[in-house]
């Protein structure tokens, strides 16, 4: 790959005045852009894309210039290097492309409209303005807009406005930020502010779409959220106002552009009075995230995008830290260890995995190096492992120092843990190091061997690995006394067992107590046989990393499959969110053993049933005001085992509730919705009940009755309507591409409509690559198709289409691994499938 060069290394920007004259109506943007900043050489380079420049000057000077589209550059030739004062005319399209300036389309009372948004992250804003689009050139920001504006219309930025002169609008000076986190909006949108004990004014908006009363949710998590970070980090909130924006066409989750939060209309609109929990404490999580990055990532932010973990790492713990100081009842920690941790186990198991840390260069790399599972969730949790080393009064002593020292700037990896290192007095770096460097984790390995308790530690693996005698330094966080804090061998002998569980209460002998350490342990029969012996004393986070650690060691042949399914029957009804979501990822997984509409399958599903009887009819299908998270979560899980398992009553009451709600199935209660309406669509199906339910799906702008709407309607058993419903996938107007992947997924994991979504992507590559190709999210459409995939004829079709575009920008990597993890899937079921249908058969 090229080595593409540092446009900050020719020229540092510190000042930017940008015009841009917007018009809709002709899709156009009309642009002028002065840039004061310190020229190192004649030569520099300016970033540019898909921009008609014409004409750059040195004041009023004409200069000769190149554009190098390769590059995305604007060469300039400048007559000496020095102070200087650029000023760059252009014109740009307004494009559909959901990055630099672009329209996101709804409709109010049948009339459609669009607001104007803008996502600059990773290296969009180059699509908007020319500039010098790198993190670490950092600059201040005068911002003056005009465009074809309509009574009643509103526009936000990061700053507040100056004022509105002859149909410009110009605000207020930034502070010194990165080009990425610029961000406005216009179009006709509804509000709601309130301000902060600091006086910080934090608003909500979104478009007419949606009721008033659908902003008051996240305007008070995003108010609460800030006061608790200005408190936990001991560093004011630098801005003037913090504006959260829900688009409706959206490509990423949310973005933190600074002082203008944008978000997906799913992760912050919401109807206070039928969400499920689940989805509200989602909502505040994303709410929290966005809002740690005013810190971490606006005012610190990484040097260069190899250090893109700092930024997303941190605050994907942050919102966990957050959320459980202003909601503790919720146990958002759970979240964290259900889904951050399992998907990170996993992916991280995979040879050839990325570290979180990751060298980087090419545009579209950095876009690929977002892999949710490493860069947020490994990184996080690598994050906590060192929160739980250093503790909380270190952590926040550390960062208010690197606040300090880097305020306004940027900072790398290393200034983190040194600023950590000097708060608590520990070798913080050497440590994380070993987890931020390497790509993999430890299986730890715990046996009796003669009497004497001992650890051996070795990369874990699903599938083939190469094992390159990595080590690293591990938290053990055991139940013992006098067991190291840390342990960083090949190899630990700690004593005599018998001695040892005596003078530890005869306890059974346990490690990574709380499961925040990131290995996972293998016990030999004594040990294992021990802790079973005692599992009524188990707490549910013990259980949840038993089966948690047993199903990996399954996926990873090192215990047979089939062992695991015992564990299930033990630990079902329980009333436990991390022992029930568990048990229900392992339960499904078995589906992948199966043959649809095999004996086999009518054996999971009694299995299923099995495993759901008592908790379903313990909770009903009646959601009550006072059930607790265990309880709503629990419903869900418990009652859509019934469903699955074709139980009578279970199909019979959810078709009843149906026809009561069926001239209003938006208020049909949020935590059983998605069951209901999948049952009917599964089991009493008709042409009618599909354009009924498709039509609701294109009006309402509700997100989560959307995705219950998606959710049902893909599970349709008549290939006709699954095929209709692909004739769909390129009509924006009633799926938009944000939300493609999720359909595509759903119909691909539905037997009957798999060979319609897989030959439709086939075919249609080139239009998603159209579509969605600039986007992070496009090499997911490949995981999810792995994900869904378990037999050896697709796997050879997934190689036969994939494999031929290993070399495609940004796509490397993920179809590297995606090929590898589903190898060793179906290598699995190959291997395992006879003895888990044999247990599942008893
Ligand atoms: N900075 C990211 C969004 C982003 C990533 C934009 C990569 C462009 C390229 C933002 O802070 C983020 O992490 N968003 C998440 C949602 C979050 C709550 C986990 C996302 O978009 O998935
Ligand atoms: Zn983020």
């Amino acid at each position: 790959m090229a080595e593409f060069k540092r446009f900050y290394d020719t020229f540092k920007p510190d000042h930017y005045n940008i015009y841009l004259d917007i018009d809709r109506d002709k899709k156009t943007i009309t642009g002028k852009t002065v840039i004061k900043g310190l020229a190192e050489q004649e030569q520099i380079s300016i970033h540019q894309k898909a921009l008609k420049v014409s004409s750059v000057q040195l004041i009023d000077e004409p200069l000769s210039f190149k554009t190098d589209d390769k590059n995305d550059a604007i060469n300039v030739q400048l007559p000496k290097a020095g102070p200087v004062e650029i000023t760059i005319e252009y014109t740009a399209p307004l494009t559909d492309t959901m990055m630099g300036i672009y329209p996101s389309y709804y409709e109010v009372d049948g009339v459609k409209k669009q607001i104007i948004g803008t996502q600059f992250e990773t290296n969009a804003a180059r699509q908007a303005f020319p500039c010098v689009d790198e993190p670490e050139a950092k600059a201040q920001f005068d911002l003056a807009i005009k465009f074809d504006e309509q009574p009643g219309e509103t526009i936000l930025s990061n700053m507040p406005e100056l004022k509105h002169e002859n149909g410009v609008h110009y605000f207020d000076t930034t502070v010194k930020m990165s080009t990425y986190l610029i961000a406005f909006a216009f179009g006709d949108l509804q509000g709601k502010t309130t301000t902060t004990k600091s006086g910080v004014k934090v608003g909500v908006f979104a478009t007419k779409a949606h009721k008033a009363n659908e902003l008051d949710f996240a305007l008070d998590i995003a108010k609460r959220s800030i006061e608790f970070y200005e408190d936990f980090y001991q560093t004011p909130y630098p801005l003037p106002h913090s504006w959260q924006l829900a688009l409706p066409d959206f490509s990423a989750g949310a973005m933190e552009n600074w002082g203008l939060v944008t978000y997906r209309e799913a992760y912050l609109v919401l109807d206070p009075d039928n969400t499920a929990l689940t989805t509200k404490q989602l909502v505040a999580t994303v709410i929290a995230h966005e809002l740690a990055h005013q810190w971490f990532g606006d005012l610190v932010t990484m040097k260069w995008w190899d250090d893109l973990w700092l930024n997303e790492s941190f605050a994907n713990m942050m919102e966990f830290v957050a959320i459980d100081a202003i909601e503790p009842e919720w146990r958002i920690w759970e979240n964290f260890q259900t889904s951050d941790v399992q998907a990170a186990l996993k992916r991280d198991a995979t040879d050839g995995v990325q570290s979180v840390h990751v060298q980087v260069n090419h545009p579209a790399e950095i876009d690929s190096l977002f892999d949710a599972a490493i860069v947020y969730a490994k990184g996080a949790r690598m994050l906590v492992m060192a929160r739980a080393l250093v503790g909380d009064d270190a952590l926040r002593k550390g960062l208010k120092n690197y606040f300090a020292a880097h305020q306004y700037s940027n900072a790398t990896g290393a200034d983190l843990w040194n600023a950590l290192g000097e708060a608590s007095g520990m070798d913080v770096e050497s440590i994380m190091n070993s987890w931020l460097e390497q790509p993999g984790y430890p299986v730890v390995t715990a046996k009796v061997e003669n009497g004497e308790l001992k650890l051996t530690q070795k990369q874990f693996f699903i599938g083939d690995g190469e094992d390159k005698g990595r080590q690293w330094h591990i938290p053990l966080n055991s139940n013992y006394q006098d067991v190291p804090a840390i342990f960083k061998d090949n190899e630990l002998s700690l004593g005599n067992y018998a001695e040892l569980k005596s003078k530890n209460g005869n306890q059974p002998f346990r490690l990574n107590v709380v499961n925040d350490s990131h290995f996972i342990v293998k016990y030999d029969d004594t040990l294992l046989n021990d802790i079973l012996e005692h599992d009524d004393k188990l707490d549910n986070m013990s259980k949840m990393q038993i089966l948690q650690d047993l199903k990996l060691l399954a996926e990873g042949k090192q215990v047979s499959y089939a062992k695991v399914i015992p564990f299930l029957r033990k630990f079902a009804g329980e009333n436990s969110v991390v022992v029930n979501s568990i048990i229900y990822d392992l339960a499904y997984d078995l589906e992948d053993f199966v043959n649809p509409g095999s004996n086999e399958e009518n054996n999971l599903r009694k299995f299923i049933g099995q495993l759901s009887a008592k908790q379903a009819d313990r909770l009903g299908w009646e959601p009550n005001a006072n059930d607790s998270k265990d309880d709503q979560v629990t419903r869900r899980l418990a009652l859509g085992g019934m469903l699955y398992a074709k139980d009578n009553d279970a199909v019979n009451t959810a078709h009843k509730i149906f026809s009561q709600y069926k001239d209003n199935l938006i208020s049909l209660p949020a935590d059983i919705r998605t069951l209901v309406l999948s049952n009917e669509v599964k089991n009493f199906g008709s042409d009618e009940l599909f354009e009924k339910l498709l039509a609701s799906y294109r009006k309402t702008s509700d997100a989560s009755y959307k995705n219950s709407l998606c959710s049902a309607l893909t599970d349709a058993k008549s290939e006709s309507v699954l095929a209709k419903l692909v004739s769909h996938f390129e009509d924006s107007e009633t799926i938009k591409p944000q939300d493609l992947r999720g359909w595509y997924r759903y119909i691909l994991d539905n037997d009957k409509g798999q060979q319609l979504a897989w030959d439709w992507i086939r075919n249609e590559w080139q239009w998603l690559e159209d579509t969605v190709g600039g986007d992070m999210e496009f090499a997911t459409f490949i995981t999810v198709t792995a994900n869904v995939f378990h037999t050896s004829e697709r796997f050879t079709e997934f190689k036969a289409f994939f494999e031929p575009k290993l070399n495609t920008p940004g796509l490397t990597r993920e179809i590297k691994m995606d090929t590898k993890a589903l190898a060793s899937r179906v290598d699995l079921i190959e291997s395992e499938r006879d003895a888990v249908n044999a247990e599942l058969s008893k």
